[in-house]
């Protein structure tokens, strides 16, 4: 990811993140007002409780029966300096079976019955308060209409014990408004608390993301560089040998281009891909233990002398086994000499137990031994190369790998090495090498891992 790559997602973040933050905080906004309106009624209504249940503590210390026969005009003085005192609009007095014993406004309602009333019966039946904010709709409230919204109270009275009754009042409601200039101040706080909190994150938020981009990048460059160094040792060590081996430093380009172009076709992944150049350029790398005596013998081999060149495949293995990079070629260096048919070496390995990277490999190797003179040969030409190759598949080869390297046509590969021959390094090979130094990748494997 580059810097500016980086930039466009730290600004689509702060785009999406403030439009959450900027919603987030309009209903917080829109919530608080309502939150206080909520709990100013929740107080009013206990405020209210707690008057009304004082006044009938302290007021109705007598006998119910008593005063509701006969209602005493002392207590009717105190009730109007209470309803005054208290901001009340009816102090109604109820027996035990919902008829009206005393209404302050409405003195009419005194005998009448009202059984359906449903929170006086609930009061009169739990014992316990009730409070609740309405319009006075109800049949015996039509004294009290006009009054607009009105707190509710129901207070069961007991006497000796039992509820003998209860008490009704109604109270004012103070105007609430929504949109005071306290609920204004408290929503405008938290609707600017979140979008400046918003802002200073996300500052301190883009400042650690770009530091961290730096740093990536950096690390980046010294994978790049450390793997280019890598490649670079490679290639010395591949030209090393070669030129001990042959005197020419041709075999390992010719076999990393090609195998570059066949694995492209093959549609490797780049791990793989990693694992082929390194193992093309490495594949040989055991023959640094084989004596100069046998590795140089002009004539054929006899069976020993074919054994001990076989070691060099172990012996490529334990160079490169554990090694930061070169064991990238594992795959390639263990079972370059196995055959599809199972009659190759070390491991004798068959068909798709053989990895793709070394199928693809042996056959590269063998098509470029064809084309090379040594000292053993002439160089064969292409047609009898192709030929040869075309009669290995199923047997030497894998048939999938043949078929693809053949559909790569003569006059490919013939380009292919003359390009090679003329630039060394092949273009394909340096494209190839430079993705993969871009794509960091944990280099680190051995024998354990296959
Ligand atoms: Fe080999």
């Amino acid at each position: 990811m580059r810097r500016y790559d980086a930039q466009d997602l730290l600004r689509s973040f702060f785009r999406r993140s403030f439009l959450l933050t900027l919603l987030f905080a309009a209903l917080l906004a829109v919530s608080v007002p309502l939150t206080r309106n909520h709990y100013a009624v929740a107080e009013y209504k206990a405020d209210s409780l707690g008057i009304a249940t004082k006044f009938l503590a302290r007021e109705l210390d007598f006998d119910l029966h008593e005063m509701l026969t006969h209602p005493d005009a002392p207590l009717i003085q105190r009730i109007n300096v209470f309803m005054e005192y208290s901001n009340l609009v009816e102090f109604r007095i109820w027996d035990s079976r919902a008829t009206v014993v005393y209404s302050f406004a409405d003195p009419q309602l005194k005998g009448k019955r009202f059984p359906d009333d449903r929170e006086l019966l609930q009061a009169l039946r739990s014992g316990t308060p009730s409070t609740e904010i309405s319009e006075a709709t109800k049949l015996e409230n039509q004294s009290l209409r006009g009054h607009g919204a009105l707190l509710e109270m129901y207070v069961p009275v007991f006497s000796g014990g039992r509820i003998v009754g209860a008490v009704e009042i109604y109270r004012k409601v103070p105007p609430l408004r929504l949109l005071s200039p306290q609920n204004l101040l408290y929503a405008a706080a938290a609707l600017l608390l979140p979008l400046l909190l918003h802002v200073f994150f996300h500052g301190q938020f883009k400042k650690a993301t770009l530091e961290l981009v730096q740093s990536s990048a950096e690390m980046r460059e010294a994978y790049r560089s450390l793997s280019k160094n890598s490649l670079d040792s490679i290639r010395a060590m591949a030209k090393a040998l070669e030129m001990r081996d042959t005197g020419t430093q041709e075999h390992s380009e010719q076999v990393v281009a090609l195998a570059v172009l066949l694995g492209h076709r093959m549609g490797l992944v780049p791990e793989d891909m990693a694992g082929l150049i390194v193992g093309a350029y490495l594949h040989d790398v055991g023959k640094i233990g084989i004596p100069d005596a046998i590795l140089f013998k002009p004539g054929p081999l006899d069976e020993k002398q074919r054994a001990m060149i076989e070691t060099h495949v172990r012996k490529g293995v334990d160079i490169v086994d554990g090694v930061d990079f070169l064991c990238l070629g594992l795959d390639v260096v263990q079972s370059h000499h196995e055959r599809w048919d199972g009659q190759g070496y070390a491991q004798g390995l068959a068909g798709e137990a053989i990895p793709l990277t070394a199928r693809i490999f042996a056959l590269v190797d063998v098509f470029d031994a064809l084309m090379s003179k040594r000292p053993y040969k002439e160089a064969f030409g292409i047609q009898e190369s192709w030929e040869i190759i075309r009669q290995g598949a199923g047997t030497h080869f894998d048939p999938r790998v043949a078929e693809a390297f053949l559909a790569l046509g003569q006059q490919e590969i013939l380009t292919l090495r003359g390009e090679v021959q003329r630039q060394g390094v092949h273009a394909l090979v340096r494209q190839a090498t430079d993705a993969l130094f871009n794509t960091p990748r944990l280099h680190q494997c051995s024998l354990d891992d296959h």
